[in-house]
């Protein structure tokens, strides 16, 4: 049987759509990172400064106020939504992921064993809901600096006042016992298309 015009037509269109998503998922992670990755070194400085001048329990509001606050202004600026996640929790009703973030977070970690540097570490794509609904999603490593380890380093490094406070507001936290190098978290962005 002679192909009909049609079917041939929808089978070039079918081998150009990979080509057109990977053009569209290049712009939409150049876009997302231009706009979302400017406030990390700003919330790494802040807690830099906080910790220094007021130790890390004094500290605590940076990461459990500042961080958000600052990302709060990238969501109102794009209307995207942004926020931290993590495999361990420090505060589980803002940071646990979703399966998507999940996922890719275990992913990290393999890459992270297998070589790779962690701040390298991100991943953007296209999701379909079930509804139709098209987004593009992306996530990006948070990786542990030595001032993260003032207060999710070791439980038997930090002071008793800090496990106290931590206790106090937090106490389902996960998210102590982590090493320089290793993956704290992420930065989760979610654009709906
Ligand atoms: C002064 C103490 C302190 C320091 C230093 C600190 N954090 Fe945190 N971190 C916290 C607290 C407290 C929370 C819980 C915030 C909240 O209530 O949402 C938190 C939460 C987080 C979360 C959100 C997910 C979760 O577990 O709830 C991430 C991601 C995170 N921290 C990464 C980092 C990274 C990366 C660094 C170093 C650059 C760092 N933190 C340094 C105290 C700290």
């Amino acid at each position: 049987m002679k192909p009909t015009v049609a079917f041939l037509a929808s089978l070039s269109l079918v081998s150009v759509m990979p080509a057109v998503r990977a053009q569209e998922e290049a712009s939409l992670l150049a876009e997302t990172r231009k706009t979302a990755l400017p406030v990390l070194p700003k919330v790494v400085q802040a807690m830099q400064t906080a910790v220094q001048e007021n130790g890390p329990v004094g500290a605590i509001p940076v990461c459990k106020e500042k961080a958000p606050q600052l990302l709060q202004e990238v969501r109102q600026q794009t209307g995207w939504s942004i926020r931290r996640v993590s495999l361990k929790t420090r505060n589980p009703a803002t940071g646990t992921p979703d399966a998507w973030e999940a996922r890719q977070l275990a992913d990290f970690n393999i890459r992270l064993a297998n070589g790779a540097k962690p701040e390298q570490l991100e991943v953007g794509e296209i999701v379909v809901a079930a509804g139709g609904q098209r987004s593009y999603r992306y996530l990006k490593a948070l990786p542990v600096a030595e001032v993260c380890l003032s207060c999710h380093g070791p439980a038997d490094s930090l002071s008793a006042e800090l496990k106290a406070a931590l206790a106090r507001d937090y106490p389902q936290d996960r998210a102590t016992g982590y090493a320089a190098g290793q993956v704290r978290g992420a930065l989760s962005v979610i654009r709906p298309l």
